[in-house]
């Protein structure tokens, strides 16, 4: 469709209220085109999580709507729903690999959302599937890591294995939440520069969750700030000010400090 670009999502009002009384997320609304590089900011409890989920459909909304590479996603169910989640990879704080399987077999995962069952739960995977999966590795910096477990693995390792898992997947979206905070600033940048690469690369659509504003303004195309599960800010990193920034973390701000370049971090 020339001239008429479709976004790959959209949130139209979308309200989050968990447990009848929480309202984690507040009439969200914005549409993203592909190839974005999205960071998501705010201090802890502002929705950021919650938003993702509800993007991913791992939560259902409470009002709202949420449109997906054109399709209404609101409230599709079962297969529907699987298939949509292979179009989403996740990424954890916490990795979320399988700690007893080596990297390979988790990065192998990454194809199960598309298999049968039945060929999944037998680990039976094609010979390109493997190829790819090595290429993946090698791409990663993993290739000395492939066949250990993935408890033996550095926080660093662990995520560069999750980044792998997601690929593995071909997702059109990859959401990550909270990539590099359990990480050192070293591992941290890595991280992100992979996150980076495949964006730019592979065009894949990227939304982050992060704590640290100085990480979102040096890697995002558009930062959006949440607070009180409400939408405070959206454009680009430039237009970001440090006013914007104090007010988002007011409430937060015992938890911040500002390091001699100027970057806020969590303590
Ligand atoms: N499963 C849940 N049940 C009830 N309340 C929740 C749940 N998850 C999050 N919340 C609440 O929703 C709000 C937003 O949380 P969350 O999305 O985790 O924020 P963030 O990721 O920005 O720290 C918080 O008040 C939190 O306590
Ligand atoms: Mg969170």
């Amino acid at each position: 469709m020339e001239g008429k670009v479709m976004p790959i999502l959209e949130l139209k009002n979308v309200s989050k209220i968990y447990n009848g009384s929480t309202k984690a997320l507040s009439n969200v609304s914005f549409k993203v085109e592909e190839g974005e590089f999205i960071s998501i900011i705010g201090p802890s409890g502002a929705g950021k999580s919650t938003l993702l989920r509800c993007i991913n459909r791992l939560i259902d909304v409470s009002e709202g709507n949420v449109v997906f590479d054109g399709e209404d996603i609101t409230s599709i169910k079962g297969r529907k729903l699987r298939q949509i989640r292979t179009k989403t990879g996740m990424i954890f704080q916490h990795y979320n690999l399988v700690d007893r399987l080596s990297v390979v077999e988790n990065i192998l995962h990454g194809t199960l959302g598309r298999k049968s069952t039945f060929r999944g739960m037998i680990g039976s995977y094609t010979e390109d599937e493997k190829k790819y999966a090595f290429e993946i590795i090698d791409d990663l910096g993993l290739s000395d890591q492939a066949y250990k477990r993935c408890d033996e693995l550095s926080g660093g390792q662990k995520q560069r294995a999750g980044i792998a898992r997601v690929i593995m997947q071909s997702p059109k979206l990859i959401l990550c939440d909270e990539p590099i905070a359990s990480l050192d600033p070293k591992a941290s940048k890595v991280i992100m520069d992979h996150l980076l690469d495949i964006n730019r690369n592979k065009n894949i659509t990227c939304i982050v969750n992060l704590h640290q504003v100085d990480v979102a303004v040096k890697y995002s195309s558009r930062i959006i700030g949440v607070l009180s599960g409400e939408i405070v800010f959206d454009g680009p990193p430039s237009e970001l000010t440090q006013e914007m920034i104090h007010r988002i973390y007011r409430s937060d701000s015992s938890d911040l400090i500002t390091d001699v370049s100027g970057g806020l971090y969590e303590q």
